[in-house]
């Protein structure tokens, strides 16, 4: 269990998406990815820190050569808070200036970080750039951005795992759970925390479908300078 400031606990919920589907899927958009960029370097940008697991398993089933960079941001609000405004905190190494860029997140939400962020790659003038989301929750989207590649579509609960954190806590877990406040007398929220949660590997009752691949003709070459619909 976590107290969140003055109260406000919470526990670890139902695994939503399990280790199993997690890494099915990962290998399909790593097999996407490497046949549209096929004959190119892209560079995958990490958004950090609930990109970096999703970056690691991603990279190693590509079979296209590739250069990897991150980027840390940070949205205001701890928890479950969310806000528009964003900070660059560690710039990438790198120009990107006329490179191919793959932004890898973990997962989108409100919009506003990835917006913040293909603003700013646009004005380094990239050649092409698209999105690789894990997750993508589409119902809480405040602003447009175009996510090219998404993992899982899930609905608008808070989760952690794979990346994922509530306060710093959870990155660990190799599956994707929901996070939910404890409710009086709860044997889960004991459990929780003794750390047992994060131990345990719970079997899936799946919520999150897997996104379905793009279809349309067109869709397969990146495009100069945008993001592609
Ligand atoms: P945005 O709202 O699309 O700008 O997303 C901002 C950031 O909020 C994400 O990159 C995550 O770090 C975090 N975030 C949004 N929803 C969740 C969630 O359900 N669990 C954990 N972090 C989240
Ligand atoms: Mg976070």
């Amino acid at each position: 269990m976590i107290s969140e400031g003055a109260g406000n606990p919470v526990h670890l919920g139902r695994v939503l998406i399990s280790r199993d589907e997690i890494e099915t899927r990962v290998r399909e958009l790593a097999s996407e990815i490497s046949t549209d960029y096929a004959g190119r370097t892209p560079v995958f940008i990490s958004l950090l820190k609930g990109g970096f697991i999703f970056l690691a398993d991603l990279v190693r089933h590509l079979t296209i050569p590739h250069e990897i960079d991150f980027i840390a941001v940070r949205s205001y609000g701890s928890g479950f808070e969310r806000s528009e405004r964003i900070e660059i905190l560690n710039d990438m190494a790198r120009s990107v200036a006329d490179r191919d860029v793959i932004v890898i997140d973990g997962i989108v939400d409100t919009g506003h970080t990835l917006s913040v962020l293909e603003e700013l790659l646009h004005g380094r003038e990239v050649r092409s750039l698209r999105v690789c989301a894990l997750l993508d929750k589409p119902s809480c989207r405040e602003i447009a951005v175009d996510v090219h590649y998404v993992g899982f579509r899930v609905p608008d609960v808070f989760v952690v795992g794979y990346g994922l954190d509530f306060m710093e806590r959870y990155r660990n877990l190799s599956h994707i759970a929901e996070l939910v406040p404890v409710a009086a007398g709860d044997a889960a929220a004991a459990a929780d925390a003794s750390g047992e949660a994060e131990r345990r590997n719970g079997e899936p009752e799946s919520l999150a479908a897997p996104a379905r691949p793009r279809e349309a003709a067109g869709e397969g070459a990146p495009r100069r300078n945008r993001l592609e619909s």
